[in-house]
């Protein structure tokens, strides 16, 4: 059986997409999630790009033990070495670096000729090997670039120490015959080729994503990149889920295993999505919500008789298992620790408690606490941060009448320490929250998306808010669940400008040091 390698990409390519901004903790949380979903390498950022992204690759770095920690890096010295400091922590060191090798690319974008991109990837491959055991080199834009032009390149980068060839399909362009054609080639034609791994980085503009990366496995590709959920830049990136569980289902054609620990398939999913705020399509393959629903009688009957006649996945394998009620009001301490920890939770003793008062604080209003309500609850409280001051609402009253101007009144400690009381009105009551809250940030905000969406089933439960803003021209997502979908959204609004505020303190923090 082959091994195809799966490089997990979800907090560089994806973290690259429009209104995603992740905060350490949860980059860390994602990362820990990903090395139990067993994924050989995590793109954990790069480096270069800010000083956010790099403390979080170093602490990934140095967390992650089962897999291998990579980093993005441009053909730059000092990419190259910024990557370095942050990922020389890691087990098994790994770089990933890229140069653009179409001729589109080349002319417009790099205004270099091509002996000029093939002296600077080997110049950049030879560095990176002096610091780094592992060497990934990326040819951006490869399936509009000239077939011999890619041989030549990469003879010179292998010679120069390359570990991973990879070869992106960078803007969804290819077709999976062309993309599998493109494998055969440079397999059958890059001197040493045998020597290094083989990678398929896809794009998914014409919705081809899956079946390129699955053409690329039928023809020598080794190691396959994409995302969890599919996010990424544009139309994304290649769902991770859908390959590794099309390679088990079809293990009689593919005769192939991706090492993918199946049953972390959904958990993994929903802690993409939430943490990210991209909501997953309900008819999305292998984790959208309907992915197993069988609506028409005809379907309804056949499973009856027998599951097999239209289920060719089945909940079970990937960890989608219906859990009823697991704690209740007179639950205590003692099961909310323990329950904890069955559902994987690693947590300080101090972020422990606080989970248990805010459960206890829910099943005060909640009859029953499902397994999705303490999944927000645990990683809620997984992913808090104390690294700046921040807003922090305290209260928010609305009054609202058909027939009244809807009035809100917001009380927040501020991130002075001091506590202030606002009022404002709006044409509904969220309206009259937003305009409320944007006179107590004192900027200007934009609101680009807003959605409430209920966490678990029946009329007691929680609602989520997630908010994608502007705040003075710079764009972030924030995200809360509460008992109450308007309390959510104030939390929510808030969260997206204390994302910025934690942003600019790690930056002024890194331009002290470097001083
Ligand atoms: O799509 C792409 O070409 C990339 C490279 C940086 C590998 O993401
Ligand atoms: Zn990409």
């Amino acid at each position: 059986m082959r091994k195809i390698d799966i490089f997990d990409t979800t907090l560089r390519d994806g973290e690259q997409s429009a209104g995603i901004n992740l905060n350490t903790q949860e980059k860390l949380e994602i990362a820990r999630q990903l090395e139990k979903y067993g994924v050989s390498i995590i793109e954990a950022g790069f480096p270069a790009s800010s000083p956010g992204d790099f403390e979080a690759v170093k602490q990934i770095a140095g967390t992650v033990k089962n897999s291998i920690v990579t980093g993005l890096a441009r053909s730059i010295k000092s990419d190259i070495e910024t990557s370095w400091e942050a990922l020389k922590g890691g087990v098994q060191p790994h770089l990933h670096t890229f140069i653009a090798t179409s001729p589109i690319h080349m002319q417009y974008k790099l205004n270099k000729t091509p002996e000029q991109v093939i002296e600077i990837a080997v110049e950049s491959v030879k560095l990176a090997r002096k610091y780094f055991p592992l060497v990934q080199w990326s040819a951006e834009d490869a399936t509009r670039s000239d077939r011999d032009f890619l041989v030549r390149i990469m003879n010179e980068v292998i010679k120069a120490g390359a570990t991973t060839i990879n070869i992106p399909d960078t803007v969804g362009y290819a077709s999976p015959i062309e993309y599998g054609s493109l494998f055969r080639y440079l397999s059958e034609n890059v001197m040493g080729i045998e020597k290094v791994k083989l990678s398929a980085h896809c794009h998914d503009d014409l919705g081809l994503a899956t079946a390129n990366t699955l053409a690329a496995i039928e023809n020598g590709a080794t190691q396959v990149e994409g995302t969890i959920n599919g996010i990424g830049e544009r139309a994304g990136n290649v769902a991770l889920e859908e390959i590794a569980v099309a390679l088990h289902i079809r293990n009689d054609y593919y005769q192939a295993e991706s090492g993918i620990v199946l049953k972390e398939t959904k958990r993994t999913s929903q802690l993409v999505s939430k943490l990210t705020g991209v909501v997953i399509q309900p008819n999305k393959a292998v984790v959208g919500k309907n992915a197993f629903a069988h609506e028409s009688g005809i379907h309804q009957d056949g499973m009856l008789k027998n599951p097999e006649t239209y289920e060719i996945i089945t909940p079970d394998l990937i960890g989608d298992v219906t859990t009823e009620l697991v704690l209740g009001k007179h639950s205590g301490r003692h099961a909310f620790f323990d329950r904890a920890e069955q559902m994987g939770f690693v947590l300080s003793n101090e972020k422990l408690n606080a989970a248990f008062v805010a459960f206890k604080k829910l099943a005060d209003r909640k009859k029953e606490i499902t397994e999705e309500d303490l999944f927000v609850l645990l990683t809620d409280q997984q992913v808090q941060t104390s690294e700046a001051e921040v807003y922090e609402l305290e209260s928010v009253q609305v009054q609202y009448g058909t027939s009244n101007i809807p009035t809100a009144t917001v009380q927040a400690k501020t991130p002075s320490g001091e506590v202030e009381v606002v009022s404002s009105t709006g044409a509904g009551s969220v309206e009259a929250i937003f305009n409320t809250l944007e006179k107590l940030v004192n900027g200007k905000v934009h609101i680009i998306d807003y959605r409430v969406s209920s966490v678990s089933k029946g009329r007691d439960a929680l609602g989520e808010a997630v908010i994608n803003l502007s705040f003075n021209d710079v764009i972030s997502t924030g995200r809360n669940a509460s008992q109450d979908v308007l309390e959510a959204s104030a939390k929510a609004y808030l969260n997206a400008i204390n994302r910025q505020i934690v942003k600019a303190h790690y930056q002024e923090q890194r331009e002290a040091v470097a001083q």
